[in-house]
C-alpha cells in the first residue's frame, strides 16, 4: 500500500474531503448513464459514507463506516464503462478542489485497485 498518511492533512483535511465529493456527486448525478444508479439511494447517508471513505483512502484520521465496497455494490451489475466513469469524476473533483497531481494519482490508484469489488457484482 502506497504512502498515503500525508495526504489528507496535505489536501486540507475535512472541509477540502468534503468540497471533493461534493463536486463528485454533482458529476455523477448529472452523467445520464449513472444518474439512474441512485435513484432509490438516501443521497445524504451516501455522502456521509463517501466523505469518510475518501478521508480514509487518504489517511486521514477517520473510519469509514459504510457497507464493504462488494456488498455496498452488490446486485447492481455495474459495467466496466459505469465504473470508469465514476473513477473519471473522482479524478476532475479532485483537480478541481486543487489537490497536487501526485495524490490525484495515488488516491486513484487506491480507488482503482477495487474495480474487481465493483464492477460485474
Ligand atoms: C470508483 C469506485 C467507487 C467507489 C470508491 C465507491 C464508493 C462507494 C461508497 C463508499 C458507498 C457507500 C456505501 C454505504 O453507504 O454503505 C457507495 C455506494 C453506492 N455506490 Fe459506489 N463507489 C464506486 C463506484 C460506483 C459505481 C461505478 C456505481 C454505479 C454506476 C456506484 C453506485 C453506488 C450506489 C448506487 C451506492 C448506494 C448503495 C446503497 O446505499 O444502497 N458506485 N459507493
Amino acid at each position: 500500500m502506497p504512502d498515503t498518511q500525508s495526504i489528507y492533512a496535505d489536501i486540507g483535511g475535512r472541509e477540502a474531503v468534503e468540497a471533493v465529493v461534493s463536486d463528485f456527486y454533482d458529476r455523477v448525478f448529472d452523467d445520464p448513464v449513472l444518474e439512474p444508479y441512485f435513484e432509490e439511494v438516501d443521497r445524504e447517508a451516501l455522502y456521509a459514507h463517501q466523505v469518510q471513505f475518501v478521508s480514509a483512502v487518504a489517511g486521514g484520521p477517520v473510519s469509514y463506516e459504510g457497507a464493504d465496497m462488494r456488498a455496498a455494490h452488490e446486485g447492481m451489475g455495474i459495467s466496466g464503462d459505469a465504473f470508469g466513469r465514476v473513477a473519471t469524476y473522482l479524478g476532475e473533483a479532485l483537480r478541481e478542489n486543487d489537490v497536487a497531481e501526485e495524490h490525484v494519482e495515488t488516491i486513484l490508484a487506491e480507488v482503482g485497485a477495487l474495480e474487481p469489488d465493483v464492477v460485474g457484482q
